[in-house]
């Protein structure tokens, strides 16, 4: 039997479309909000149709040092085309991305999720670096 954390799927967002790219800068002064976006489908759009699309983003920060990680915030994305003559006819679509915003005193890491409800779960991270 498979855990969940064996079913996360990673790859080079580059070369696969499904993995929520983590768009923020490297490092955030401190006391200074940190922005950043969770993308999918950023070089390689992603299809986005009724029986086919990305459902949701969340996002994470672990401090470094820290036993847990904490959840930022998570988007669902429920527009998807469906409308009342069927699959496909509504023409109204959400774009997978989410902007978020953190304050924190600790570097760490930034870990993203997102889910297609074809291709299952899908995770990357990203290097967040605090200056004083
Ligand atoms: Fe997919």
């Amino acid at each position: 039997m498979a855990e969940l954390k064996d079913l996360l799927q990673s790859a080079d967002w580059k070369a696969e479309k499904h993995v929520p790219v983590i768009e923020a800068p490297a490092a955030v002064k401190k006391g200074e909000f940190l922005e950043f976006k969770v993308v999918v489908g950023k070089e390689i759009p992603h299809p986005n149709k009724t029986e086919h699309h990305i459902r949701w983003v969340a996002a994470y920060f672990h401090p470094d040092g820290s036993k847990f990680p904490y959840e930022i915030g998570r988007m669902e994305f429920n527009a998807h085309g469906e409308g009342v003559e069927g699959p496909d006819t509504s023409t109204v679509y959400t774009y997978p991305v989410a902007s978020m915003s953190i304050k924190t005193e600790k570097p760490g890491t930034i870990h993203a999720s997102s889910y297609c409800n074809v291709h299952g779960l899908w995770m990357s991270s990203k290097r967040i670096d605090v200056l004083k």
